[in-house]
């Protein structure tokens, strides 16, 4: 029997990486594009045990030429598009670069499957941020959206744009609405990694500070192996759909951080604690929760990790030193 065939935009990135070993463990042959980086040395890192296993191309979700080259080669059964800039606060800095890589990566893709291989099955990484400050708490499919940032609303548009190919070109398209989900491989620039990454450096005595930003606000954290496995599912239903992902907890960012001092063993952690307002950002979502009874009912899809599970792979993770091979440095963050 033929293997089916994966394309994969973003493999680079925490989820591709996982989502690239599942579809592997599943016997896909797993695509993945690649932008062209100043820095190709670190781009791969958290692909490095599977590179051999993999076909990795250049490929840029901006340049159309690339999509409809590779899409025409594989004529793929399954395309995942993962490729974005991901982080909220650099949105803020560049919002042009976030909105386009975001919104006319998608439209881009879109069309470039509907041209290609219009028989495949898209799946759109959806963000739980287009909910920003919405009232509807827990938030699930139907809840309003209220973005708060150029991130946020450049990933309700091509939410949007996923819906209306959907419709008007009859494609099998499904929008992953995720919560955020970490793991060992996340960026350090995120307050999970940089929190963990930090105790552990305050613990070996390598660090005496840990610069923050705002404390209070509370999201709905779930492990990254969890949510790549519901993206796939998306894919295996038998009608494209919409499907929020998340685990129902919500956690402040005070409560993840006495958290993983208290695993370590640290006793205050805000003797170590500075907040700085280069952390803060000028627009805060102060809530996420979601509820996912949607995929749990239809596609039988649960978390397994729980938030001390998730504390514990990362610290286990990130103290053998992986992502500190990383780009990204946490003076960066
Ligand atoms: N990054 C960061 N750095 N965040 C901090 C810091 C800090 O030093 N201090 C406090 N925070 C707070 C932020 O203000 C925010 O309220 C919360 O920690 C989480 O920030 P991030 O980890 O950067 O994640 P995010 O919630 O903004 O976005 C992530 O989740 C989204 C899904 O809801 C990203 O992965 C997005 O790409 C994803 O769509």
């Amino acid at each position: 029997m033929n293997k089916r065939k994966a394309v994969i935009t973003g493999v680079a990135g925490q989820d591709g990486s996982y989502l690239a070993e599942l579809l592997l463990e599943k016997g896909y042959e797993v695509y993945g594009m690649i932008p062209r980086r100043s820095s190709p040395e670190t781009q791969t890192l958290r692909l490095d045990h599977i590179t051999s296993r993999l076909h990795l191309e250049y490929g840029d979700v901006l340049d159309m030429g690339s999509l409809l080259r590779t899409l025409k080669e594989v004529q793929p059964d399954e395309v995942y598009h993962l490729a974005a800039q991901s982080h909220v606060q650099v949105s803020f800095m560049e919002p042009v670069h976030t909105t386009s890589v975001i919104v006319l990566g998608t439209v881009n893709r879109l069309e470039a499957v509907a041209h290609a291989a219009p028989r495949a099955r898209v799946y759109n990484a959806a963000s739980s941020e287009m909910f920003g400050n919405t009232p509807d708490l827990p938030s699930d499919e139907e809840s309003r959206m209220v973005p708060c940032s150029p991130y946020a609303t450049a990933k309700l548009n091509a939410y949007h744009l996923s819906r209306v190919y959907r419709v008007s070109r009859r494609m099998f398209v499904s929008n992953g609405i995720l919560f955020n989900h970490e793991s060992p491989r996340r960026g350090l620039n995120f307050v999970t990694a940089k929190i963990v990454k930090g105790a552990l450096d305050i613990k070996a005595g390598r660090k005496e500070e840990l610069v923050l930003g705002n404390l209070k606000s509370s999201r709905d954290w779930g492990h990254a192996r969890d949510y790549v496995r519901a993206m796939w599912m998306m894919l295996q239903h038998e009608a494209p759909d919409d499907f929020l992902v998340a685990t129902g907890v919500e956690t402040t960012v005070q409560e993840f951080l006495e958290r993983v001092f208290r695993r370590l063993g640290i006793p205050d952690p805000y003797r170590y604690v500075k907040i700085s307002p280069r952390y803060i950002r000028p627009y805060e979502v102060n809530r996420l929760r979601g509820n996912p009874a949607k995929i749990q009912r239809i596609l039988g899809w649960k978390p397994t990790f729980t938030l001390d599970d998730l504390i514990n792979d990362m610290i286990e993770g990130l103290s053998r030193g992986t992502l500190a091979e990383q780009a990204y440095s946490l003076e960066k963050a």
